[in-house]
């Protein structure tokens, strides 16, 4: 928690100064770089991952990114999530069957694998990086590129 509290001062000075900087009159370009720009290829994704996001992964993490707590783990704000986005990658691909502690919260439940390409897996993980108040920057599909996409199993059917 003290953690959290240390993170959200730090950003807060951070866009005090960047809007110092710009004199304030443009705030979004601000937040962009303070996060390093994302670049066109990577936005060019975002429309499919949104899509993959509303049709997939909604039922569990919710509209709002926010999980179940103790049962689907927050997307919006997950210190798990944001601290290794090529894993974030592989799970969406692989699916998850790990005790994981997600912003303090325990997580046990299996998430089957849920797409069957990279390109899937990376464009619904850059939208997830970008939205329900996330600012995470993004990931590339050359960074996924040494991820071993596991073979379906009855147990855990793609899809
Ligand atoms: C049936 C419910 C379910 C669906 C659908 C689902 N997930 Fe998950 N997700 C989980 C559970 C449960 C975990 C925790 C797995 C574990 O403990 O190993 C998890 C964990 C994660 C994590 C790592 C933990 C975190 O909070 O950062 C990511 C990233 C993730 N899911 C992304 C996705 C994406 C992207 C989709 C859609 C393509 C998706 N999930 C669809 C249930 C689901």
């Amino acid at each position: 928690m003290k953690r959290i509290a240390i993170l959200l001062v730090s950003v807060f000075s951070l866009g005090m100064i960047f809007s110092s900087c710009g004199g304030g009159s443009q705030p979004a370009a601000d937040q962009k770089t303070a996060e390093g720009a994302i670049p066109a290829d990577i936005q060019a994704m975002m429309p499919k991952g949104e899509q993959i996001y509303k049709t997939k992964c909604v039922v569990c993490h919710q509209t709002t990114g926010m999980g179940v707590e103790n049962v689907f783990p927050p997307l919006a704000n997950s210190d798990y999530l944001l601290s290794d986005k090529v894993r974030a990658v592989a799970q969406t691909l692989n699916g998850s069957k790990l005790e994981m502690t997600v912003n303090g919260k325990k997580y046990t439940q299996e998430m089957t694998p849920q797409v069957d390409t990279k390109e899937d897996a990376v464009a619904v993980i850059n939208y997830v990086l970008n939205n329900f108040g996330n600012k995470g920057g993004y990931v590339t599909l050359d960074e996924a590129k040494s991820i071993e996409i596991k073979p379906r199993t009855a147990a855990a059917p793609a899809k």
